[in-house]
């Protein structure tokens, strides 16, 4: 069994890879992918850049041609339900393309025809994270994800994406990944720790916690994989 584990940013992949027993990079494709052991794990590790092409061509190489038979995918996101704070994480229960829009032919929001608006994590992925997060009195918070090729700062467009897709956090890369990993049958799960309200502050609290919540995110994985390693 190999792991592809994936973050969007720099940021989202170097706590990983700082935990690993060793790795090798093998550049492919413009981008670099990590060959790393853990525990006995053998992982596929790589950043895909931000956005969903490039995270849907990273998603796919990581399975077709390195071999992934599952993939995690750790980062950041926007909050959209109040509740979520900096710092805190959610599980993305099922995601949507916010911005996938042919509703001038009459389609619901984030549909296309032959696929659906909503893709469905793994269960058994999401059941390890909450069992992680028990063991460590984590609060792990189950959610819709909504994903699209845009860096939401502003109030109108996130309670537009509340409402049409009831999803409770934003980012850009989730929903593609989940689109290639559904295609391809390939167990996936999506988690994010909170880097800001997806409102006016957004640009400058992504910039001040990218960081710290990315690391927040990479820990919860190496949780995951300590469980699965066992
Ligand atoms: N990732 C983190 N914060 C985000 C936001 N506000 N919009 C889109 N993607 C994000």
């Amino acid at each position: 069994m190999k792991i592809a584990v994936m973050g969007a940013m720099p940021e989202e992949i170097e706590p990983l890879l700082d935990r690993m027993d060793g790795y090798k990079r093998v550049d492919y494709a413009k981008n670099s992918y990590y060959l790393a052991s853990y525990k006995g794990l053998e992982l596929v590790i790589a950043y895909s850049k931000i956005g969903k092409v490039f995270a849907s061509l990273t998603a796919a190489t990581m399975i077709e041609k390195f071999g992934a038979t599952k993939l995690l995918f750790s980062g950041v996101a926007g909050a959209i339900d109040e509740n979520l704070k900096i710092g805190d994480l959610i599980v993305a229960t099922k995601l949507c393309q916010h911005d996938l829009d042919i509703t001038a032919f009459g389609h619901p929001y984030g549909y296309v025809p032959e696929g659906s608006v909503y893709v469905r994590a793994d269960e058994e992925l999401i059941n390890i994270a909450k069992d992680a997060a028990s063991e460590k009195n984590i609060l792990l918070k189950e959610g819709i994800i909504a994903t699209g090729d845009q860096f939401v700062a502003d109030e109108e467009r996130k309670r537009f994406i509340a409402k049409t897709f009831k999803a409770d956090a934003i980012e850009m890369e989730g929903a593609s990944v989940a689109v290639v990993c559904d295609s391809l049958d390939i167990p996936f799960f999506i988690l994010r720790s909170i880097s800001d309200s997806a409102d006016m502050d957004a640009g400058f609290n992504f910039e001040e916690f990218l960081e710290s919540s990315a690391k927040i995110s990479a820990d919860f994985v190496i949780g995951m994989l300590d469980i699965i390693a066992k």
